[in-house]
């Protein structure tokens, strides 16, 4: 095997055992940015496609602790070839895992974003439509906003009445079209907001998120499916709760063939976002400005929903006492707004939603929930030509073992 590829613009590096090439790939003497370091590891735990800035981020262990400090580079291993290395220090890399089958249909995304993306939402519910009014106003750098939902009279007066709005500036509006069930993956990214039902206001269920786990999934199912078997590419937002083990079940639901294998035919781990940390970090700033804290040095990790980590800041001045009032502020923000008697859906769909995926596709960063280490769990993150990356800083060690039991908590959840 020669070393070096030319492919799609960028430069393939096959590193380890078992790496697949696409066909495309001719074979060059030295390596160029961009590079794309592939590696072949199966399971069903590890990434498919992340941005690199040093060689140790390929070996370093999936959890929060780890992943969301700057990497020492003392503790790298020299493996790679020095003008691999070289290469890597000043551009960055993107590493690949060609165990997954549509790879390599991935990666040419993440190397050409489309500029005007197209986007479909699916559920119409008061989730949905306050993320629909969002992304027809703020989205002012989309082609179209398909929507979809079962129930049709709410897909008609959706489509009639957003059709209706002014644009507030010279820039035109997204035109919102009706989308057949069968054109939902004829897109760059997919909103999934649909729910089989949120508990009542009157109704006492504990977390009303983590009760729609079971029926969610099942019909979330459905659509991972049809990911799988239109080859879908783009990203798929899941935005109904619970959020973050809804994530996981689309991503292992996508790869499983007729009997249930894993397969990893179907979505990397990276197609799918869970978006809703988005709400209770906004939920954590709105406590912090009024009780006179700097609200840019709060951070959100973890779920949406019980186990929701906030912190006054990540680093020295990290205060355990506070962050935890902050968490359960945050966390029973829902509460207050059903207290008064009104569904909360307008910040979410505005914050976790609407926002977060617009910077998504933006390559901005944002809070949502990424695979790690068999989980998907929430932090700030953003995409690059090189894949996705996450937001490193110090972080203080008290916060960091926090993070850490948040994760196996969230691990344990799914088989
Ligand atoms: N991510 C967040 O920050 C956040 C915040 C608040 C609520 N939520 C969650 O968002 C979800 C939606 O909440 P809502 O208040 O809009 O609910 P809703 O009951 O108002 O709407 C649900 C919608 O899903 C549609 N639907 C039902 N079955 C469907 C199917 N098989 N395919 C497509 N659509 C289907 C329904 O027709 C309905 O329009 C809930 O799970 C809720 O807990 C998320």
């Amino acid at each position: 095997m020669h070393e070096y590829y030319a492919y799609e613009g960028a430069c393939l590096y096959p590193f380890g055992a078992g790496c697949r090439l696409p066909k495309e790939a001719v074979p060059v003497e030295h390596p160029f940015s961009p590079l794309v370091i592939l590696f072949a590891r199966g399971g069903r735990v590890g990434r498919g496609i992340f941005a690199i800035q040093s060689e140790a981020e390929l070996f370093e262990p999936e959890v929060p602790s780890v992943l969301l400090q700057p990497v020492s580079m003392s503790q790298a291993l020299p493996c790679l070839p020095e003008p691999v290395r070289a290469i890597l220090q000043q551009e960055g890399a993107c590493a690949l895992n060609t165990a997954f089958s549509r790879c390599y249909a991935v990666l040419k995304r993440f190397l050409n974003p489309p500029k005007r993306p197209r986007i479909v939402l699916v559920g119409l519910g008061d989730v949905g439509g306050t993320v629909l009014i969002g992304l027809k106003l703020l989205g002012t750098e989309l082609d179209s906003i398909g929507i979809f939902d079962p129930n049709e009279a709410q897909c008609a007066r959706y489509e009639m009445e957003l059709n209706q709005v002014l644009p507030p500036a010279d820039i035109p509006l997204p035109p919102v079209y009706r989308c057949n069930e069968s054109a939902l993956f004829d897109c760059d990214a997919l909103l999934f907001t649909a729910s089989r039902g949120v508990p009542p206001l009157t109704e006492k269920t504990g977390d009303v998120r983590m009760v729609q786990f079971e029926a969610n999934r099942a019909m979330l199912s459905h659509y991972a499916k049809k990911a799988r078997d239109c080859g879908f590419s783009g990203l798929f937002a899941q935005i109904s709760d619970p959020v973050d083990p809804l994530a996981r079940a689309v991503f292992l639901d996508s790869n499983q063939d007729e009997r249930g294998n894993f397969d990893r035919n179907g979505l990397l781990p990276e197609q799918v976002q869970g978006y809703g940390l988005g709400v209770m970090h906004a939920r954590a700033q709105y406590y912090a400005k009024k009780a006179g804290l700097d609200a840019d040095a709060i951070r959100a990790y973890g779920p949406h929903g019980t186990g929701l980590i906030v912190a006054n800041a990540p680093g020295a001045e990290y205060d355990d006492a506070l962050s935890k009032t902050l968490t359960e502020q945050a966390a029973t923000a829902n509460l207050r707004v059903r207290e008064l008697g009104f569904k909360p859906y307008l910040a979410p769909g505005l914050s976790s939603a609407c926002v977060s995926v617009l910077k998504t596709l933006r390559g901005e960063w944002h809070d949502g929930a990424v695979p790690m280490g068999g989980a998907y769990f929430g932090c700030r993150s953003r995409f690059t030509p090189n894949g996705p990356m996450l937001w490193r800083e110090p972080i203080l060690p008290a916060l960091a073992a926090r993070l850490d039991a948040a994760h196996s908590t969230l691990k344990e959840f799914l088989p």
